[in-house]
């Protein structure tokens, strides 16, 4: 049982359940707690269901593309193939970022974390475009496609400035997801290479109310500028809670090294009361649908490529782990097998989680559209813990030893 419901269960039985003025409950987390209404994304934990749009995230990553998805994602319907060709005209457009937006980023620490880099960036967008008229449609497109071109474009110019180069300008002739793979790997990608890349950005593109999601509509709500919006998410997605598990899955099977040991690492792990990473989700009490899928890729990868040895390790590690977690509802999730992908793919693990904002990007962008459609800012209440009303004391009547 996650362990916020465990408290506020715990408060019950102790008979000290916290109500703040107005007797409304706490939940730590807001664990459960509705605060919006939402029309884009749906999650069934126990059937391991996610639709975007009332579409199967499986039938997305089969049929559609990263920039289609958006556009679902984002206006609501698939788009007719005139408004398709539109907006992947458009985002082609605006790839390029301005020379001053590359000078700032090459005054970055080279050693920084490229989240970082990337929201510091992201947030500099809404110097270069700073009307802000939120209820005006063309700005929000023209926002949209600025922000859906540039991110990526920004995530590969870090990759290369780090390393005391000049960044590649985007090509035009590429669709968006061979051009990234070109701007970050400086060679043009495999046609297969590039379709399961951009499968792999519609299986990140949304998943409801995840706590960047939550930031983003959290900063919508204040009606602020897209690029603000968009710089909050990404500071909240560089937490360890939330993206970057994936990075630490690969650091775990290398750590386990062959399919032989994965049942005695379990057994040790759960002895200790350590998470298996890449295993469990709030959400979900069956196999993620998209780890389902990202297992997929990577073995087409893998056929085309060459197998990654720490695969049979993974597969080894579910199998152990279906007796020992399953029990439990704790299988797989979406970043057990998505950075074997993205290793493949030739994307520096430190880059997993940047990747995973590119995607992400489309989600925050229909939840801002979403919020700013009913809005009403966010301020949930507290329940006060500090002193009652004091005096005013002068400070040579206060005692040495007060404060810190
Ligand atoms: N490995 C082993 N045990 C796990 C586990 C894991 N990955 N995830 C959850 N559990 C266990 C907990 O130890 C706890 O057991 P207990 O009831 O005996 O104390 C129980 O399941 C509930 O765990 P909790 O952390 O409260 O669940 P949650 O719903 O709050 O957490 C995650 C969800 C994703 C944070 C959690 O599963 C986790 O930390 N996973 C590893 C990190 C990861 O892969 N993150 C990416 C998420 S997409």
């Amino acid at each position: 049982m996650p362990s916020s419901r465990k408290q506020a269960l715990g408060q019950e039985q102790a008979g000290e359940i916290l109500h703040d003025r107005s007797g409304i409950v706490f939940r730590p987390g807001l664990e459960g707690v509705p605060v919006t209404q939402s029309a884009i994304c749906d999650i069934d934990g126990l059937q391991g269901s996610l639709t975007y749009r009332g579409y199967p995230v499986e039938d997305l990553a089969a049929h559609s593309t990263f920039l289609e998805t958006t556009y679902l994602l984002i206006w609501g319907e698939l788009p007719s193939p005139k408004q398709l060709r539109d907006f992947e005209a458009e985002v082609q457009m605006h790839r390029r970022v301005s020379f001053r937006v590359r000078d700032m980023m090459k005054c970055f620490p080279a050693t920084g974390h490229p989240m970082d880099a990337l929201q510091s960036s992201a947030a500099s967008l809404g110097l270069f475009y700073s009307r802000r008229a939120i209820d005006n449609p063309k700005y929000v497109y023209e926002a949209v496609v600025r922000l859906i071109a540039k991110i990526p474009t920004m995530v590969a110019a870090f990759k290369l400035i780090r390393k005391g180069q000049d960044p590649i300008q985007p090509r035009d002739d590429l669709a968006y997801s061979s051009n990234f793979l070109y701007m970050l790997t400086e060679r043009e990608p495999d046609p297969l290479a590039a379709r399961i890349f951009d499968r792999c950005l519609i299986l990140h593109a949304e998943h409801s109310l995840n706590a960047s999601t939550f930031s983003a509509r959290v900063t919508a709500s204040t009606l602020t500028d897209p690029y603000a919006v968009v710089a909050s998410a990404v500071g909240t997605l560089a937490g360890p809670l939330h993206g970057g598990a994936n990075e630490d899955v690969l650091a775990m099977l290398e750590e386990i090294g062959s399919p032989e040991r994965a049942g005695e690492y379990l057994d040790e792990a759960i002895a200790c009361k350590r998470k298996i990473m890449g295993f469990g989700h709030r959400e979900y009490r069956v196999k993620d649908p998209r780890a389902v899928i990202l297992q997929g890729l990577a073995e087409e990868l893998f056929a085309r490529f060459g197998k990654d040895e720490m695969y049979d390790v993974a597969r080894a590690l579910e199998h152990e782990a279906a007796s020992r977690l399953g029990p439990k509802g704790i299988y797989p999730n979406v970043d057990f097998y998505s950075g074997l992908v993205y290793r493949k793919l030739g994307i520096p693990r430190d880059l997993f989680t940047p990747v995973f904002a590119i995607s992400r990007v489309a989600g925050w962008l229909a939840h801002w559209r979403e919020q700013l459609g009913a809005n009403r800012i966010f301020r949930p209440s507290q329940i006060y813990t500090g002193a009652q009303a004091r005096a005013w004391i002068p400070g040579e009547d206060r005692p040495t030893s007060a404060g810190a």
